[in-house]
């Protein structure tokens, strides 16, 4: 069972690279680091995520999850649908919330960016060590910074309504958390299952991926056991991407 020991920082440059330090020296799984803001807040692919102070949740927990090392891309599968179940909890009993998942991890609501989850690994003797699992959910913002690659919001902006607190969305979160984790352990390839249900990215979408190296466009055929996601392309020919940007429907 996943227990939590919560710690609480003012500020604090990142959650994520202060968890990285703990886990190496030694900390528990389960410890969990929350931030009112970050000052070196990290994305994927060495983005900068902008963490001013309040606006958002700015959160990491540390796993040592005892799971194959062809199994760990799923663990960034499990941060959005963790995310997702939270969201929906928070809001039950209310008009349902349009929530969606980017492939892999992105959260998006009413069509937009909500949550970026960072998720690192550290390994030791070839073994995963370690694992953060960082989430930035926008809460209050109201407007953000310009040149962000997919369209941003908040809670506040799509749900106005919704009784939103750091501590209400850390706490949905970590419960679930529990919960998916304790799935994930047993049974990975059933998180990949609740992936492909809760979003629309997995199966028919006419997507164009940034790899990084190249651009693959064509229309998403699921996923890989491993996480990867299946691409159909003009030729007929299924590619796997295992890590890249999906870009706006406009781009390109
Ligand atoms: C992304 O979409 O690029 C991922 C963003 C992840 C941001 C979170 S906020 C808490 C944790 N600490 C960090 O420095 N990053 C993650």
């Amino acid at each position: 069972m996943l227990t939590f020991q919560i710690e609480h920082f003012e500020t604090i440059p990142s959650t994520n690279t202060e968890l990285k330090k703990r886990a190496a020296a030694g900390a528990s799984e389960g410890l969990c680091l929350i931030a009112a803001e970050q000052t070196a807040g990290r994305g994927r692919y060495d983005r900068t995520w902008v963490s001013p102070p309040g606006e958002g949740l700015y959160l990491s927990v540390l796993l040592r999850p005892n799971v194959a090392v062809e199994h760990l891309p799923l663990t960034a599968l499990l941060g959005a649908v963790t995310v997702v179940r939270a969201l929906h909890r928070m809001s039950e009993g209310r008009p349902a919330l349009s929530l969606d998942i980017k492939w892999p991890n992105d959260v998006l609501l009413n069509g937009k960016k909500v949550c970026g989850i960072l998720t690192e690994a550290g390994f030791a003797e070839g073994k995963l060590s370690y694992l953060v699992l960082g989430v930035g959910i926008n809460l209050f913002q109201q407007t953000f910074p310009p040149g962000l690659m997919f369209p941003p919001t908040s809670l506040k902006l799509e749900a106005p309504d919704l009784p939103v607190t750091k501590e209400a969305v850390s706490h949905a979160f970590l419960a679930e958390l529990e919960t998916v984790y304790g799935v994930f352990v047993q049974t990975p390839q059933q998180v990949t299952k609740e992936w492909e249900q809760l979003s629309s990215y997995a199966t028919g979408k006419t997507v164009q991926i940034n790899t990084g190296k190249h651009i693959v466009a064509g229309i998403t055929q699921g996923l890989r056991a491993d996480g990867a996601l299946l691409v159909r392309l003009p030729s007929g020919q299924v590619e796997p991407v295992t890590a890249g940007d999906v870009l706006p429907p406009e781009a390109g």
